[in-house]
This record gives structure tokens, sequence and C-alpha cells, in this order.
């Protein structure tokens, strides 16, 4: 039983506990799972991280950022994703494919096409099989994830943080209408309900999923 999980949402959506939580959980009922992270996951892509998320780097054009994130990706899948999936884990991935289209899509303005073209390229046939849309409003979002840095002293890694609420309002834009697109793949849920309530929600479809699995 292999399965693909990734986790996407706007800034301070909350995903990193939700990760943390179900791979408790899976680890409880004996299955092994891997935690990874997109831009990143793996040597050479943790290396590109720091060159993407470095907020000293403000003349990166949006055409190179695009390219740096399908890079990583491509080493990421290689490296990483597709030997876990092979070995019959379940992979839970912080952002993937759909992260590129809404900030380098939406929130960027990139040709959608070329996006799109690119992921398919660089993630070689690798799909979630569910994708966790942990979904707020923006401000709220972008609020939470300030105070979080605050809080952990944290002044690396914002270049996205640094972006106006119009550029974060497109990303969620954009991954809400990736969802009406793809509904059986991406589940929405509201991150207001609390953390206890969105892990409810998480927990009933990755058991669905698994005795789906299973039974194949
Ligand atoms: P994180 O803070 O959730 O770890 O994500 C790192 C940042 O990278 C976040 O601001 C979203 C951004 N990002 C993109 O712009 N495009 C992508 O394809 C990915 C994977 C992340």
């Amino acid at each position: 039983m292999s399965l693909f999980i990734t986790f996407e949402g706007v800034e301070g959506s909350g995903k990193t506990s939700q990760i943390q939580r179900l791979k408790k959980y899976l680890l409880q009922k004996g299955i092994p799972c891997k935690i990874t992270r997109e831009p990143g996951g793996c040597p050479i892509s943790e290396k590109v991280r720091k060159i993407l998320l470095n907020p000293g780097h403000r003349e990166m054009v949006p055409m190179s950022e695009l390219l740096l994130y399908e890079a990583a990706r491509a080493q990421h899948v290689k490296d990483v994703i597709k030997p876990f999936l092979k070995k019959g884990g379940v992979v839970l991935c912080d952002r993937f494919n759909d992260a590129t289209i809404a900030y380098q899509g939406y929130g960027r303005k990139m040709d959608l096409a070329l996006v799109k073209r690119l992921n398919h390229i660089s993630s070689q046939g690798i799909k979630p099989d569910v994708t966790f849309l942990l979904d707020c409003p923006s401000d709220v979002g972008l609020k939470r994830a300030l105070q979080r840095n605050r809080m952990l002293k944290q002044e690396k890694e914002e270049r996205f943080e640094k972006e106006k609420l119009p550029f974060h309002q497109r990303v969620r834009k954009g991954y809400l209408a990736i969802a009406k697109k793809e509904p059986s793949r991406v589940r929405v849920i509201d991150t207001r309900e609390g953390e206890d309530k969105v892990f409810e929600k998480i927990r009933k479809i990755v058991d669905n999923l698994l005795v789906g699995s299973s039974e194949l």
C-alpha cells in the first residue's frame, strides 16, 4: 500500500502540525511513512530552498524562481518520493505541484499552461492520491505566520511573507480554483475550525483511503 499525500495552503495555515499528527497516527497503526517538503526534502533541493527563500534575493526574476522550484522538485521526486512509494510507504509532503500553480501561476501571474507543463515534467508521473488544502482567509494566515516568525525570532525564510496581502489573496484564489477543478483529489478544510477538528477530518479521509488501497 503506497500513498502520496500532499498538504497545501496559504502562509500560516497550520500544515506542519497536521503533518506531524498524521505521521504519529500512521506510525501507531504500524504504517511506514515519511514526512518531506517542497522546496527541499533532499540535500540538493534543500540548498535550492535556501536560494529561493533568502529574503536578500529581491532581484530574483519570476522565471528563475519558477525554474528553481521545478529543479528542486525533479531531484526530490527522484531521490525521495519515488523510492519511498516504491517501497510501499506513505509519503506526507508539505507542498507540491499545486503550490507552483498557486504561487507562481496565480501569485506571480506567470503563464498557467507553462507552469502546468513544467510541473508535469518535474513530477515525472507522480500525482498525489489526496491533497489537503488547509484554507483560511489570507490575512488570518499571514498574521499567524508573522507571529510565528517573531516567536521563533526567525528572520530568514520570509521572502514570500514579505509579499503584500493582494499577492496572498491571489495565491488563495489559485488554490481554491484547483480544488474546484479536482474536488475528489483536493479536499478543502477550513482551519478556523481548530486544530483538533481539522485533524479529525484528515484522519477520516486517510482511513478511507487506507481501506480502499488495502482492498486492491
Ligand atoms: P513553506 O513555508 O510552506 O515551507 O513553503 C515555502 C515557501 O515556498 C512558501 O512561501 C510557498 C513557496 N512555494 C512556491 O512559491 N512555489 C512552490 O512550488 C512551492 C513548493 C513553494
